[in-house]
């Protein structure tokens, strides 16, 4: 495993005092973590250093040809003061497979945990005291060629910021609305969608603007290849309860594999719920809302946790979920995950791991 090097800041930086107004992704600690890579050395120099700015050659390869993937973990903190993760060996391996997707340099699994602990560790007077608010950890890695060429690069660097968040919409647990897109598409298969990396949000931004302009939140995507069958929503994955049964997009290589969605699964099967992960047609979804069968629909990930989605807009027509409110399951999800994350009820899973 990497030795780590730590240098503190000689200035740190005021803390916010108000938790209720923390947004998402706007405030950075004190510290950063970064480790280089180049084909010659392999990873090399781990280290924590103040928060700071890069400094990067113009030709590097992530400002040209979008070598670039990142992670999302929360730190938590519990009731007696511990702070704790959620899951992060399922985002180690998640940025693994990132990385062999597009050709960046993996980090072993042990090295990812350490530093991001390490850093965690570091920062913990940041992790904020309510429940709903937690550290958000981003780990990111990009591709740092000085040279123009097209192919994989040769030199890298891994880094983790993170900062106080609370929660990522701004209507919180409170139902959201969300447009099924039905021009652009986000990922497909044999592409990058079941990758993290920044392309696949580039690609997103022009119809999340158009949903955002009508008054929705994100957009649901469906399958580039026919533009039939249900994937994900911006920075979700998507579950909807049909005629008592939870059914939820299966992993066909164009959808991100949430560790959320997979935390939901478990939990859902052992309530005794049936799930079924498959393909899901919008047609198919359609008639459930039809004929009223649909139940509840919400979406699931690290920052926005559980989130009920409340209206569902598709070509002229919208749908009101539930009459607009949170449904029993969705609830059940939400109160579990969060339970176990704030360490409120028992991890019977054994997902929580203290820093
Ligand atoms: N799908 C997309 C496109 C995302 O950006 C995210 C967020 O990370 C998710 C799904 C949910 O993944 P996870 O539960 O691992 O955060
Ligand atoms: C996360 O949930 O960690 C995400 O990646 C969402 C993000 C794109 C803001």
């Amino acid at each position: 495993m990497l030795d780590i090097r730590i240098e503190k800041t000689t200035a740190p930086k005021a803390k916010p005092t108000d938790e209720s107004k923390l947004g998402f992704g706007q405030i950075f600690t004190d510290h950063m973590a970064l480790i280089d890579w180049n084909s010659d050395e392999g990873w090399h120099d781990a280290r924590i250093v103040p928060f700071g700015n890069f400094s990067m050659h113009p030709a590097a390869t992530c400002l040209h040809y979008g070598s670039e993937i990142f992670e999302g973990l929360k730190a938590y903190r519990r009731a007696d003061g511990v702070v704790q993760l959620f899951r992060p060996e399922e985002n180690a391996r998640r940025m693994i497979n990132s990385a062999e997707r597009l050709c960046l340099p993996q980090l072993p699994e042990e090295d990812f945990l350490n530093i991001v602990k390490t850093l965690v560790r570091l920062d913990e007077d940041w992790v904020p005291h309510s429940f709903g608010t937690s550290l958000y950890i981003r780990p990111f890695m990009f591709g740092n060629d000085e040279t123009l060429g097209v192919h994989a690069v040769h030199n890298a660097v891994f880094a983790v910021i993170c900062g106080p968040v609370g929660s990522y919409y701004k209507e919180g647990i409170n139902p959201v609305g969300i447009m099924i897109e039905d021009k652009d598409v986000r990922a497909v298969r044999g592409g990058t969608g079941y990758a993290k990396c920044g392309g696949n949000y580039a690609a997103s931004n022009r119809a999340g603007e158009r949903a955002e302009k009508q008054g929705y939140s994100q957009v649901l995507w469906l399958d580039g290849v026919e533009r039939k069958y249900i994937e994900e929503v911006g920075a979700m994955n998507v579950m909807f309860k049909i005629g008592g049964v939870v059914v939820t997009p299966a992993l066909t290589g164009s959808i991100l594999p949430g560790v959320t969605r997979k935390s939901c699964i478990e939990v859902l099967k052992q309530a005794g719920y049936p799930v079924e992960e498959r393909l899901l047609s919008v047609d198919e979804l359609e008639r459930a809302m039809d004929e009223g069968t649909l139940e509840e629909a919400w979406g699931c990930g690290t920052a926005a946790v559980v989130s009920p989605i409340g209206k569902l807009a598709y070509k002229d027509k919208t749908f009101v979920v539930n009459n607009g409110e949170i449904g029993p399951v969705t609830q059940m999800l939400y109160d579990t995950l969060t339970g176990i994350q704030w360490g409120r009820i028992e991890d019977k899973f054994g997902w929580t791991t203290p820093v």
